[in-house]
C-alpha cells in the first residue's frame, strides 16, 4: 500500500517524481505529495484524492518551484488517519529541515507519539508516519548525521516501513531504508532513483538494486552505498531490469483491465509452450525449481487472499481429485490466528499475484517456522514473499496494472493445473488416457479463450441492460463455485454494485429469500456431475421471478428458455472449465462498471498490493 519515489539528478525533479508516482498509482490513490529540495530548503506540494489533483496543484504553483536537485514523493492508501491534505505525505520535522515519505505501518506509533509529545514534538497529522519523522529528527539532533540518525531511529520503530528521507543540511543525498516493505534503487549516469516498485523506473534506468530488509542506502547523484543497520557496508549486485517499457502502455485499450483481459490467451499459450508442450510428452517444469517429493506430501494447505484465494479453491477441487491428497484452503488472514496442523509433512502453497500481501506473507512465514515446505506462486519473483519459499512458481502473466486482478487469476489457475498434472505424473495417479485428455484440453484453451473474447460486444450489451440493478447473485457448483465468487468479487469491486457468490446448493438455505424480479442471478454452468443440479437451481430461481443469466460451456437447447441472456463459452472438460467460464464474467463486470462511469482501473478504497494485515 502506498508508493514512494525519490530522485536525485539533473532532470526536472518534479516531473520525474510525478511520472514515477503515476506508474505507482495502482498502490493507492487517496492523496499524494512531493517534497523538492533546492538546497535552500524544501518545497512541499500535496493534494487530496487522485494524483491528477497533485498535477493541478503543481501546475498552478509552478512559479514556486525553484531549482530543485532532488526530491521525494508519495502516493497514499490511507491506513492511519483520513485521506486529508494534513495526512498526505511527505511529512516534515518541526523545524522543517527533515522530510520523509513512508510506505508501511509503524505499529508502536501510539507509544512513540505519547513519548515525543511529552518531549515537546508537535504533530500535525493523524498518521503513524509522523512519529518516524520526529524519532529520526530527535536522533539527528543528537548525532548530526542523517545516515546515523536514520540507522538509530528506525531501530526504535516496529512494524513495516520503506522510507525515503532528506535533510536540508545534507542536501546532496537521499536515504532509503526498508523493513517488510519493498524498495528498489534505479541506477543511471549522474542520477539515481528510488521507488517502491519497478514500473516507476521503467524506461529510465537499465540497472536496479533491490534493497533487502534491514538495509539502508545513501543515494547521491553519483553513488549508492548500501549498509546494514549496524553500519557494515554491503556489496550489492545491480541487476538488469527485467521489464519492457511497452508493458506499462494501454496499447489503445480504454483501460488496463480490458487490455489485461485480452492478454489472457497469449499468456496461456506462452506458459503451455514451456510446460505442456504436447499431449504425449511429460509435463516439463522447465527451469521452475519444483523441489518437492510429491509422493511424500501428506497434506497441502493453500493460503491466499481475494482473487488468489479463489484460484486456491479451484486448485483444491482439482488436486484432491487428481492427486488424492487432502488440500486445505484458507484465507491467509484467518490462517494466521488459528492453531493448525501444519507440520513437517505439509506442503504449504502461498498464492499471491503481488507477492507483497501482508496476510499471505505472515501466514507463509508461520508455516515455514512449523517445518512445512513452502511453494510460492507469484507474478513477482522479486517480491517479499519469495524470501520464505523453498520453491517459486512464477506466473509469467506480465505486470498487472489494473487493480482488479484478471490475467493473473487465469495465470494462477493455469499454474495450479500444470503443476497438478506434473504431480499426477510423479504419483501416477491418473490413467494415461485421462492425462492425455486433460493436456489436450489445456492446449485447446488459448483458441477457445479468443473465441470468448470475440463475443465481447454481446457481453457489453448484456452489461448495459444489467447495470440498473442494485444487487446480483452468482451461483455455481463444483470447481466453479470459486468462479461464482470471483465473478461476484470482480463486479462489486469495480462497479460498486452489490454482488454475492454462492454454492448453488446453498441458495435454498437462506439467500433464496432475496430473490425477486430485482435480483438477477448469474448461473455458471459447466458440463459434468454438477450440470443437472445446477439446472434445478436455475428452475428454483426462475420460479421466484429473478432474471437468469447463464455463463455456460454446455449447449443445451432444452434449457435455453430458462435464461434471459446466455454468455456462451466453447465446450470444455469440466475440470478445466473455470479457466474459460471466468472470462465472460470479467467482461461483464468490466462493461457494467464502465457503463456506469466508474474508474475501472482504480476502484475506490482499493490498492493493488495490500501490505497491511
Ligand atoms: C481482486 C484483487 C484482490 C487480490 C488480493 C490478493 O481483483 O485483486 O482481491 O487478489 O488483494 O492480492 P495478491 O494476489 O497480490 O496477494
Amino acid at each position: 500500500m502506498c508508493g514512494i519515489v525519490g530522485y536525485i539528478g539533473n532532470n526536472a525533479v518534479a516531473d520525474v517524481l510525478l511520472d514515477g508516482l503515476k506508474s505507482l498509482e495502482y498502490r493507492g490513490y487517496d492523496s499524494s505529495g512531493i517534497a523538492l529540495n533546492d538546497n535552500a530548503g524544501f518545497d512541499v506540494f500535496k493534494a487530496g484524492g487522485k494524483l491528477n489533483n497533485l498535477f493541478d496543484v503543481i501546475r498552478n504553483d509552478a512559479q514556486k518551484i525553484k531549482n530543485p536537485t532532488s526530491g521525494i514523493g508519495h502516493i497514499r492508501w490511507a491506513t492511519h488517519g483520513k485521506a486529508t491534505i494534513d495526512n498526505a505525505h511527505p511529512h516534515l520535522s518541526n523545524d522543517g529541515k527533515l522530510v520523509l515519505v513512508h510506505n508501511g505501518i509503524i505499529e508502536n506509533y501510539k507509544e512513540l507519539k505519547a513519548e515525543l509529545e511529552q518531549e515537546g514534538f508537535v504533530f500535525h497529522s493523524q498518521t503513524d508516519t509522523e512519529t518516524a519523522v520526529h524519532v529520526i529528527d530527535r536522533e539527528y539532533k543528537k548525532c548530526g548525521s542523517l545516515e546515523e540518525a536514520v540507522r538509530r531511529g528506525v531501530q526504535k520503530l516496529s512494524g513495516a516501513f520503506a522510507f525515503c528521507i532528506m535533510h536540508k543540511d545534507e542536501a546532496d543525498k537521499i536515504i532509503a531504508v526498508r523493513k517488510n516493505a519493498p524498495l528498489i534503487i534505479g541506477l543511471s549516469k549522474n542520477e539515481n532513483y528510488i521507488a517502491s516498485d519497478i514500473p516507476a523506473v521503467i524506461g529510465k534506468v537499465k540497472k536496479i538494486i533491490y534493497l533487502n530488509d534491514g538495509e539502508l542506502a545513501v543515494v547521491t547523484r553519483n553513488s549508492v552505498v548500501v549498509s546494514d543497520l549496524a553500519g557494515n557496508i554491503l556489496e550489492k549486485k545491480a541487476e538488469n531490469i527485467g521489464f519492457n517499457p511497452e508493458i506499462i502502455s494501454k496499447h489503445g485499450y480504454k483501460h488496463f483491465m480490458l487490455k489485461e483481459i485480452n492478454e489472457q490467451p497469449d499468456i496461456v499459450r506462452k506458459v503451455l509452450a514451456r510446460h505442456v508442450k504436447d499431449v504425449f510428452s511429460p509435463v516439463d517444469a522447465d527451469g521452475v525449481n519444483l523441489n518437492i517429493d510429491w509422493n511424500k506430501v501428506e497434506n497441502i494447505s493453500i493460503i491466499a487472499c481475494g482473487t488468489s484465494l479463489h484460484a486456491a479453491m479451484v486448485a483444491k477441487y482439482i488436486w484432491e481429485d487428481w492427486l488424492g491428497i487432502p488440500v486445505n484452503v484458507e484465507a491467509a488472514s484467518e490462517y494466521i490466528y488459528r492453531k493448525n496442523t501444519t507440520g513437517k509433512g505439509s506442503l504449504v502453497i502461498g498464492i499471491s499475484q503481488s507477492g507483497e500481501t501482508a496476510d499471505t506473507i505472515t501466514a507463509v512465514k508461520q508455516a515455514k517456522e512449523k517445518g512445512a515446505k513452502i511453494l510460492i506462486v507469484t507474478n513477482r519473483e522479486d517480491s517479499s514473499i519469495v524470501r520464505y519459499a523453498d520453491s517459486v512458481l512464477p506466473l509469467e502473466a506480465g505486470i498487472e496494472i489494473s487493480v482488479a486482478a484478471t490475467k493473473s487469476y487465469t495465470a494462477q489457475l493455469l499454474a495450479m493445473y500444470w503443476v497438478g498434472l506434473y504431480a499426477v505424473e510423479q504419483r501416477n495417479s491418473l490413467s494415461a488416457k485421462n492425462l492425455a485428455d486433460l493436456k489436450q484440453g489445456l492446449l485447446e484453451l488459448p483458441a477457445k479463450m479468443e473465441e470468448v473474447l470475440s463475443n465481447a460486444e454481446k457481453i457489453k450489451q448484456v452489461a448495459e441492460n444489467l447495470n440498473k440493478y442494485k444487487s446480483l447473485i452468482y451461483i455455481a457448483r463444483g470447481a466453479n463455485q470459486a468462479s461464482a465468487l470471483e465473478g461476484a468479487l470482480k463486479l462489486k469491486e469495480i462497479s460498486y454494485i452489490n454482488a454475492n457468490g454462492y454454492a448453488a446448493g446453498e441458495l435454498k438455505h437462506g439467500p433464496i429469500a432475496l430473490l425477486d424480479e430485482n435480483m438477477p442471478v448469474v448461473a455458471v454452468l459447466a458440463p459434468g456431475i454438477t450440470y443437472a443440479k445446477m439446472l434445478s437451481n436455475c428452475e428454483e430461481v426462475k420460479a421466484r421471478n429473478a432474471k437468469l443469466i447463464a455463463v455456460t460451456s454446455v449447449k443445451d437447447k432444452a434449457a435455453e428458455s430458462l435464461f434471459e441472456y446466455i454468455l456462451p463459452v466453447p465446450e470444455t472438460e469440466e475440470h478445466l472449465s473455470p479457466l474459460l467460464l471466468n472470462i465472460p464474467m470479467q467482461l461483464l463486470a468490466y462493461y457494467m462498471a464502465d457503463s456506469l462511469g466508474r474508474e475501472v482501473d482504480q476502484p475506490r478504497n482499493l490498492a493493488k498490493s495490500v501490505t497491511v494485515e
